[in-house]
């Protein structure tokens, strides 16, 4: 068998995300995951408005296909999310009852979610992108805010640590490394959790020309100093920030800018002590399925691979990031 990302690594996870759907029809980019990854991320089908769409009524079917494979293929799953103001179902954006009737019924779909998957998901991110951008107040007013109290977030981790004291539980946000008023708030916000958080998760949705080394550094000096584990957890490498409409294809001038920023993300990853090492997720196989896409609505080629699934550049970058 080929070495892959995964071997190469040694002595952290990388991983990528994927859908039940990809997984069903397997072909080359289940052969890739095989080949190239040793961690999963459920794209979108681990987020409460999929798992949880009617109250009392879960459905974790499209989870547990990923789960199964990855158990099966010998890889770790990271769950993504528990908590997020994105991926809230409707009925508890409208929800009727009592804050203390919001509150328990969170607790029950915590507790629930990570009884169905105690020994299955190592780590779970238990509140993504609960930060606002920007210098006002430091969160989000989302409905579990204006429920649950400003001290929601740690009131969701003590929830999943009683529900399994084994899974690790990681806070998830993005521009940790471009905005150092939110790298600041981050750390508040992750000091203010003591030992009820494991690691952070930093989503690396990133430039070919920015953000600069010294900012991505300083995540993940930020990490290791209060001795938790970093996942850079979403990386992908935008080649078209200039939203340019009318670009056709990846020039090889960006190709190459390109590699060497994923080099320099995994360069840095690797550089951080053993304890704090997790894993390095990219989010997402190739180009052409990115998020990226529709969110922007320009041209971009994100990823290591490119739509028939070959190595780019990108992917030989990964790999001298490694030496
Ligand atoms: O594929 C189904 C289709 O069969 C169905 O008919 C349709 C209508 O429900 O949904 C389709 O799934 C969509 C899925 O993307 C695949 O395209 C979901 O609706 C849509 O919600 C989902 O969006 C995801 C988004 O998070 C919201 O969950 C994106 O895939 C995913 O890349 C994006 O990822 C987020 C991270 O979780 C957090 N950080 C930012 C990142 C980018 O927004």
């Amino acid at each position: 068998n080929t070495t892959g990302l995964k071997d190469a690594a040694k002595t952290f996870s990388v991983g990528t995300i994927t859908r039940s759907s990809y997984i069903s029809a397997g072909g080359r980019h289940t052969e890739i995951l095989k080949e190239e990854f040793n961690n999963l991320t459920s794209e979108y089908e681990m987020k409460m408005n999929v798992m949880y769409p009617s109250q009392g009524n879960y459905n974790f079917s499209a989870g547990d296909a990923i789960v199964n494979f990855a158990q099966v293929n010998g890889m770790n799953v990271h769950g993504h999310a528990l908590i997020w103001h994105n991926a809230t179902p409707s009925w508890v954006e409208n929800f009727s009852g009592t804050n203390a009737e919001f509150e328990s019924m969170i607790e029950d779909y915590i507790t629930t979610t990570l009884k169905h998957y105690k020994g299955k998901v190592r780590s779970w991110d238990v509140v993504n992108e609960a930060l606002e951008d920007g210098s006002g107040h430091p969160l989000r007013n989302s409905i579990f805010r204006q429920k649950m109290g400003d001290n929601y977030v740690k009131k969701c981790f003590q929830f999943a640590r009683n529900a399994d004291p084994d899974v690790m539980l990681f806070y998830n946000d993005y521009n940790m490394a471009s905005s150092a008023t939110k790298r600041k708030a981050m750390f508040n916000l992750v000091d203010e959790l003591g030992d009820l958080i494991d690691g952070i998760g930093a989503q690396m949705h990133i430039s070919y020309n920015r953000p600069s080394t010294s900012s991505i550094q300083a995540v993940a000096d930020g990490t290791v100093s209060r001795g938790l584990k970093l996942h850079f957890a979403e990386l992908d490498i935008r080649t078209n920030p200039e939203k340019d409409a009318n670009v056709s294809e990846l020039s090889a001038t960006k190709a190459s800018a390109q590699k060497d920023k994923f080099k320099e993300v995994v360069k840095i990853y690797n550089a951080i002590p053993l304890d704090n090492k997790f894993a390095l997720t990219t989010w997402g196989v190739r180009d052409n399925e990115s998020w990226l896409l529709d969110f922007w609505g320009v041209p971009d080629w994100p990823l290591m691979f490119d739509e028939n699934y070959n190595k780019k550049a990108a992917y030989e970058g990964f790999l001298e990031g490694l030496e």
